[in-house]
């Protein structure tokens, strides 16, 4: 488990090595450029990586990955990676997948004080007090926290959704559709949480903007 750093550049070399030996042109095509169908929004904790979980190549998925998977509409780093891959890269589905056992939902339901990281974790209770009465009904614990999990991602998912530029591609086509995944940290399975969107049907009036 515990790699030194060496092990990592030491990695790199043998992967190179292993890839070339059954792709040999493999590094020439992707130095061509990209053209993924998809973009990924997850969780940064280091055992969800989007490529090996779904057993994805270089090159097949752009990827933006921050604490419990969150979509924010001040965080600009987020936002120009979805706009670079909705306008230029023009990917045809984003993926939200978050994880059960996420360290940042279990933080942002807790009372306890992480510092720096609670301003963060504000967003996630923003999502527990929108469903404040569901979670609260739900009294077994892991159950609440399996619960919270899968509301935290369909509320990115609808966040996504009120984002202005988004609506406007879907005011010219279907794409790019919007999913909501989680994965299980226990058995390294994906549900589909039946959640996608491609348009702003489903969103409160306030947030649906005119064509
Ligand atoms: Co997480």
């Amino acid at each position: 488990m515990a790699e030194q750093i060496n092990d990592l550049l030491n990695g790199n070399v043998a992967w190179v090595n292993n890839t070339l030996k059954h792709s040999p042109d493999f590094f020439e095509v992707l130095s061509n450029g990209q053209k993924p169908q998809f973009l990924w929004i997850g969780c940064a904790d280091s055992r969800v990586p989007a490529t090996e979980i779904t057993n994805a190549l270089p090159g097949s998925i752009f990827v933006q990955r921050n604490i419990a998977n969150m979509v924010i509409h001040t965080d600009s780093n987020l936002l120009s990676v979805v706009n670079y891959a909705v306008k230029v890269l023009k990917v045809k589905h984003i993926i939200v997948c978050g994880h059960y056992g996420c360290g940042g939902v279990q933080a942002a339901m807790s009372n306890d004080k992480f510092g720096f990281l609670d301003n963060w974790l504000m967003h996630i209770k923003d999502v527990y007090r929108t469903h404040e009465d569901e979670l609260d009904s739900i009294t077994d614990e892991p159950t609440r926290f399996d619960r919270f999990v899968e509301l935290n991602i369909q509320e990115q998912v609808g966040n996504l959704a009120k984002v202005s530029w988004i609506q406007d591609e879907w005011d010219k086509g279907e794409f790019p559709h919007i999913h909501g995944w989680v994965y299980s940290l226990k058995d390294g399975l994906i549900k589909d949480l039946g959640i996608s969107l491609n348009s702003n049907d489903g969103l409160e009036k306030v947030y649906r903007y005119k064509k």
